[in-house]
């Protein structure tokens, strides 16, 4: 272990992460929560950059971006095996409740680890004993215990911000138990619902070594854990702004019917998007007065095109779009739009604002901002109303927008029909409710309240 921190000076935050936010394209809402404590700390965000030498011995520094930024580099082929595969290929699908998408291989447990004690040896020279590490995401679930092998005692927590598994998913990852010993070398875990902190028990107890010590705390692989619910949030009153001052193009006007409903996600294949273009199916063949009267854009920007479950559900998507566009469409009207492409960030907020109906309708996911947005878009007199799958994680505490399976088509028409019909005062009535809660647990809250319990 060659620890060669500096000891003394106060405690930085150092946020660790895949991608590195860049210093000038707009700021997302992690990097908006997170500014102030890194500019207050003079603190660092670390990340991966593929821009630069990938044999060099140490982290790159960045100019820009208001808050200190430093850059890793990877050899090739053992970035493409811990990104692309066992990042994207083992972990996401078991983790979205997808283990038969799963493709293990030993190169990328391999690479995976390789990876993350290369990361850990860049870091350590730059650390200060009092500094705390926040660790973001299942890329990196083994740092902690790749930086207390190299000499590092600070506090270093994790955020999960996609789910945790089942038990099932979880029993067919590779060695399932590794899993508890990476996280059992953080201070504190967290998650963004209740129903992953009980899979994450359910999981060690059945798998690893586990007793519970309180609420809160585990002894996990002979360490204490802390572990607690933080559902992330978006940075509501920007994004509330950016709506209201989103300039559509009369274009876009002119093209919007009066019943636009509106998806946005990743075209991965947790999202559900082929669900929902058939749910559209079934409305428009169990309600055939709404033909010419309601239409669906669905913004589906590319994601992990290297990765064959990505090139499938492309097909799949765009095969059914086709087919239902083909059905259904008059000289006039398409009832699909579909734009593989990704949205500036603005212009979506102003698409949000204009559409009716906000479908967010994933078969798995962490939280789901696109929900929070949704809400935070809409004008407080007209609001739209959201449809939201039972599991999105945003469900937990977004009960009044209209709950969905959306495995079932019928259910799914059912609501968009009953979306699209409802009263003024039951629309405003609901928004009310999830703009509250949008408000009051922003992206803001999330982070001061997982840091103040880290410590
Ligand atoms: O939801 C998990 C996540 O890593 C997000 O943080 C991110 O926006 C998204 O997936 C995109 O993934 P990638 O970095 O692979 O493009």
């Amino acid at each position: 272990a060659t620890a060669a921190q500096t000891p003394g000076s106060a405690g930085r935050l150092v946020v660790v992460s895949n991608r590195l936010p860049s210093g000038d394209s707009p700021s997302g809402g992690l990097v908006v929560a997170l500014k102030d404590s890194l500019q207050r700390t003079g603190g660092l965000w670390i990340g991966h950059s593929d821009k630069g030498d990938t044999g060099a011995g140490s982290l790159s520094f960045h100019q820009g971006g208001g808050f200190g930024r430093a850059s890793f580099t990877l050899n090739g082929a053992v970035y493409d095996n811990y990104y692309l595969g066992f990042s994207n290929t083992v972990l996401w699908p078991a983790f979205h409740g997808r283990a038969d998408l799963m493709r293990i291989a030993p190169e990328y447990l391999q690479a995976y680890r390789r990876a993350n004690s290369r990361i850990a040896k860049l870091m350590i020279p730059h650390l200060r004993t009092a500094d705390r590490i926040w660790v973001q995401d299942y890329h990196l679930l083994p740092l902690a215990s790749e930086l207390r092998l190299q000499g590092f005692a600070g506090r270093i927590g994790l955020f999960l911000h996609i789910p945790f598994p089942s038990l099932a998913d979880c029993a067919a990852l590779p060695n399932p138990a590794d899993l508890f010993e990476w996280l059992s070398h953080y201070d504190l875990v967290g998650f963004q619902t209740r129903r992953d902190l009980v899979n994450f028990e359910d999981c060690s107890s059945r798998l690893s070594r586990v007793q519970r010590l309180d609420d809160q705390r585990f002894r996990l692989c002979e360490r204490k854990l802390r572990v607690g619910v933080f559902p992330i949030g978006i940075d509501s009153l920007g994004f509330m702004d950016e709506a209201r001052n989103a300039d559509i193009e009369d274009r876009m006007r002119s093209l919007t019917y009066s019943s636009m409903m509106i998806g946005v996600e990743r075209l991965d294949y947790s999202k559900g998007i082929p669900q929902k273009f058939r749910a559209l199916q079934t409305l428009l063949e169990n309600h055939p007065e709404l033909i010419e009267k309601v239409d669906l854009l669905q913004v589906a920007p590319p994601t992990r095109e290297d990765v064959s479950a990505y090139r499938d559900i492309r097909e799949e998507t765009e095969h059914l779009a086709g087919r239902i566009n083909g059905k259904f469409a008059t000289v006039n009207w398409t009832p699909i739009r579909y734009i593989h492409r990704a949205i500036p960030r603005n212009e979506l907020a102003g698409l949000y604002r204009q559409a009716r109906v906000g479908l967010v309708t994933p078969l798995a996911d962490g939280m789901n901002l696109v929900a929070k947005e949704y809400v935070a878009a809409q004008d407080v007199g007209n609001p739209g109303v959201l449809i939201l799958s039972r599991f999105a994680g945003a469900a937990e505490t977004m009960q009044s927008a209209l709950i969905v399976n959306p495995h079932d088509p019928v259910e799914m028409a059912e609501a968009m029909h009953r979306a699209l019909e409802m009263p003024a005062d039951e629309r405003r009535r609901r928004h009310l409710a999830l703009l509250q809660e949008v408000l009051e647990h922003d992206v803001g809250w999330w982070s001061s309240s997982y840091l103040a319990t880290l410590g």
